[in-house]
């Protein structure tokens, strides 16, 4: 898939820089050709010998060495590829590139670069939460850098959470979705998918039965069409969908920032099952039962409705805004209805009545309302209505350029 396909790969200085050489065998064993550069902290972790030996190249180190500018100067090395791949992405790294420094080779040749950039950022979970880490994304985002992860799990460092580089087959698929002459190349989609859950204690919560399958479904679709997919997700069972950016949120009023903080996109998919409300006042102390009484006074509270407020948005609208409409009675008429209380463009309905067995089940019955149109599509798997979906999504946006 990747044949002929000429990479730049800077390596950062992080410990997931190892994962660099299991990178390359894969990106070389798909048929790219791998040029590599180290920064000097990337040295610490893996030697110039191994990377260069994998990548069967010359690795390129120093910004003012005669030899290599000899050979090929650096500016004319970051354009002789046709991607430039940046991982790990440290959180250095990415601040120098989100302020334009250009002061040793791999900075430089990211500055002096007219191809697309692609990082996968990794780092400690309080480096990347951290708020200078968290303006420098959005930076790089608005600037047009696809990102893929970083995920969540046990760190290197011993701690737990967002942080841990993207696995090499994800990067993979996101080198190639991003080198992908799909129809959705060049556009930016925001996917919302799973449920959220909102505390009630610090041990219990409300939740719902969204199993969060037809959400990775639509951004797996979408990707393989060559979209970069920003995937928001509550705390859903589904596996995550592979070459994309992933953010991990809670509560309806987390995925709501998140959803912001993603824009701008082409188009913008509401999968997520999000809860109506959360519970008002202090959550901190876990509610004991009290003697007479049958249970908590729990006062209850509307939550944000993350597709109105995109839908309805003056400044950065998607072009495309698609809702989803789960619902038990008068199925059509309720949708259409929630089309035009929400502002969005189109919206699938499906019967979520549990004899259906769509909520968290493996298929989906589903109508798409769009503008005037009510297409009524045959009872099909989660993986064939995101293909479906994405297919729409792709004339739609081109019949628009
Ligand atoms: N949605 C949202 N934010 C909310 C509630 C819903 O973004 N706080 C989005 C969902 O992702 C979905 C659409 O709105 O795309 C409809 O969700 P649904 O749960 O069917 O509708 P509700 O607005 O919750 O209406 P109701 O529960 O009254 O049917």
């Amino acid at each position: 898939m990747l044949a002929g396909r000429k990479i730049l790969l800077a390596i950062g200085g992080g410990i997931a820089a190892f994962k660099c050489l299991d990178l390359i065998r894969r990106l070389r064993e798909q048929g790219a050709e791998v040029t590599p550069v180290l920064t000097r902290s990337a040295e610490e972790f893996v030697t110039p010998l191994s990377v260069s030996a994998l990548s069967a190249q010359k690795v390129y180190r120093d910004l003012f060495n005669l030899n290599d500018e000899h050979e090929m100067g650096h500016i004319e090395l970051s354009r002789a590829a046709d991607l430039v791949v940046v991982a790990p992405a440290t959180a250095d790294l990415m601040a120098k590139m989100a302020g334009g420094h250009a002061n040793d080779l791999v900075s430089t040749l990211l500055m002096a670069t007219d191809k697309k950039v692609l990082i996968a950022p990794s780092m400690n979970v309080r480096m990347w939460e951290h708020a200078a880490t968290q303006r420098n994304l959005k930076t790089l985002q608005d600037d047009g850098i696809v990102v893929v992860g970083p995920n969540e799990g046990d760190m290197a460092c011993g701690e737990y959470g967002p942080g841990r580089m993207a696995e090499v087959p994800e990067i993979i698929d996101a080198i190639s979705a991003t080198l992908s002459d799909g129809p959705l190349k060049g556009h930016h989609a925001l996917v919302t998918s799973g449920p959220t859950h909102e505390p009630i204690d610090p041990v219990r919560y409300i939740a719902n039965r969204s199993s969060g399958g037809q959400g990775t479904a639509i951004a797996d679709a979408l990707i393989a069409k060559g979209a970069q997919v920003t995937f928001i997700t509550g705390p859903a069972s589904a596996e995550r969908p592979k070459g994309c950016q992933i953010i991990e949120v809670t509560t309806a009023a987390e995925m709501l920032a998140a959803t912001k903080a993603a824009l701008p996109a082409d188009v913008a998919i509401f999968a997520a099952a999000v809860a109506d409300w959360h519970i008002k006042g202090d959550k901190s102390s876990k509610i004991k039962k009290t003697k007479g009484k049958t249970g908590p006074d729990l006062e209850f509270e509307e939550n944000p409705d993350i597709l109105k407020t995109v839908a309805s948005m003056r400044n950065g609208r998607p072009s495309l805004v698609v809702g989803f409409a789960a619902e038990t009675d008068n199925v059509i008429s309720n949708g259409k209805a929630k089309r035009d209380r929400k502002g969005c463009d189109w919206i699938v309905i499906n019967d979520v009545s549990p004899e259906t067995g769509i909520m968290g089940g493996s298929e989906n019955d589903v109508t798409l309302i769009s503008d005037d149109d009510t297409e009524d599509w045959p009872r099909m798997s989660k993986r064939a209505v995101g293909e479906r979906l994405a297919a729409r999504i792709a004339e739609e946006l081109n019949s628009k350029i």
